[in-house]
């Protein structure tokens, strides 16, 4: 009997771990690395610094992110409505570990020209620079809330911090 619960247990606490490694693995999650910097010609875009307070772009954003305002940019259908990825190897914008790596124009920049090899492509043709910013806008609200990166201490920090 005692050999049988022993078992038992040995084989949950098996299964929890099993469990718990894959879930590192679920939304396309893998290790963080921080995103490579920003080529020269996106390394000084940034923010227009009256955007970041502004509801108006900002549900803009939301509008664009979910296919909305053009269904042929549709953000939300591999990154998910809600920032959790619907498609294997989507960021997820969620995690703040490693959102907060992306400055304002590293995110920009990946939304303009994409990532090579990889399911997402660059969307400058089909946006304005304006509308990008909206986007990141939108998308830095999953995980930043509340932040501005500050090209000074290049670091996101909270409205009125310094
Ligand atoms: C067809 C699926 C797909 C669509 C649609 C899509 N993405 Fe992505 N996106 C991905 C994948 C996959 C990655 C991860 C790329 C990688 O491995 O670095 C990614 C990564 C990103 C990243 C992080 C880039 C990095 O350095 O890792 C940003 C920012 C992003 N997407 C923004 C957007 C925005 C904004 C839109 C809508 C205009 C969009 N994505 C639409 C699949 C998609």
């Amino acid at each position: 009997m005692n050999m049988r619960i022993r078992l038992i247990h040995v084989l949950l606490v098996m299964g929890l771990g099993l469990l718990s490694s894959c879930g590192g693995e679920q939304g396309g999650e893998g290790p963080i690395v921080p995103p490579p910097p920003a080529p020269a010609e996106y390394a000084d875009k940034r923010m227009p610094a009256d955007w970041w307070g502004d509801a108006q772009k900002l549900e803009e954003g939301r509008k664009l992110f979910i296919g909305e305002t053009n269904p042929d940019v549709n953000c939300a259908s591999c990154h998910g409505k809600d920032g959790k990825p619907v498609k294997a190897g989507a960021t997820d914008f969620r995690n703040p570990e490693r959102m907060k790596l992306y400055s304002d124009s590293v995110w920009f920049w990946r939304i303009s020209e994409g990532v090579a090899n990889t399911k997402m492509k660059g969307w400058k043709s089909k946006l304005s620079e304006e509308d990008r910013w909206k986007l990141v806008l939108y998308e830095r609200n999953f995980a930043l809330s509340g932040k501005i990166w500050n090209e000074e201490t290049k670091q996101w920090s909270e409205v009125g911090a310094k």
